[in-house]
């Protein structure tokens, strides 16, 4: 029996009736909230800032797991510790200093993400596996929800899973990006941890039940 965490993406939510969905989330079977930053810069679309996230971490009552799909994301870390993310994942395209990167946000007390692009081998992460606490595979291009999965995600997480065997890393694998109840199952067969879901969670018509199907689904 696996214990894979479900997070749905908030993205995705109702923001004329945020505190609603934040409820959902609260009262329903997700383990984590998913944060989606974006700058517009690093990728084509903006989302909320931390005016939004402090009214989301006023009401969270699970842990915040916070995606910064931004470009210089050293500037922020400190303000995300700071705002309550418990999990802050950078992407690896936008830190030429990783490692110092994942020193910085561990030293804020949060754990360390690292999110690689459909593009983006699992095999340069390495040399830092060991010093990062999640590694989030995007498995659609990032700057949008409700787009398709990329089914090469699948061979991705079974080599990064080997990868993090080899080296007796404690590291957990997110998948990031058109989840749903029809490949939730393979992502955990081949190593999946964390699965985030944004449309497929609130575009239903009872986003509670839907949760907690993906949860069954994946026990
Ligand atoms: C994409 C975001 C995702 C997104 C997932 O850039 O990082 O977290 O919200 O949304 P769905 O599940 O709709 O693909
Ligand atoms: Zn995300």
């Amino acid at each position: 029996m696996s214990n894979t965490l479900i997070a749905p993406s908030v993205l995705a939510a109702d923001f004329a009736n945020l505190q609603r969905d934040i409820e959902m989330i609260n009262n329903s079977d997700a383990d984590w909230f998913h944060i989606d930053v974006m700058d517009g810069v690093f990728v084509p679309n903006i989302s909320f800032g931390m005016p939004v996230i402090k009214a989301i971490a006023k009401h969270a009552k699970k842990p915040l797991d916070v995606h910064l799909m931004i470009v210089d994301p050293d500037r922020y870390i400190k303000t995300f510790a700071e705002l309550g993310s418990n999990v802050l994942t950078v992407h690896y395209e936008a830190c030429p200093h990783l490692h110092r990167t994942l020193q910085a946000i561990k030293a804020e007390g949060m754990q360390a993400g690292v999110a690689l692009n459909p593009h983006t081998n699992v095999s340069l992460l390495e040399d830092t596996i060991q010093d990062i606490d999640l590694v989030c595979l995007m498995s659609v291009n990032p700057g949008f929800g409700g787009q398709s999965y990329i089914e090469n995600t699948y061979n991705k997480v079974a080599q990064l899973k080997a990868m993090i065997k080899a080296k007796g890393a404690s590291t957990r694998i997110e998948i990031d990006g058109g989840v749903t109840n029809k490949n939730a199952k393979q992502l955990v067969d081949a190593g999946a941890d964390v699965l985030v879901a944004g449309s497929y969670v609130f575009g239903s018509e009872n986003p509670t039940e839907t949760v907690k199907g993906l949860k069954e689904l994946v026990k």
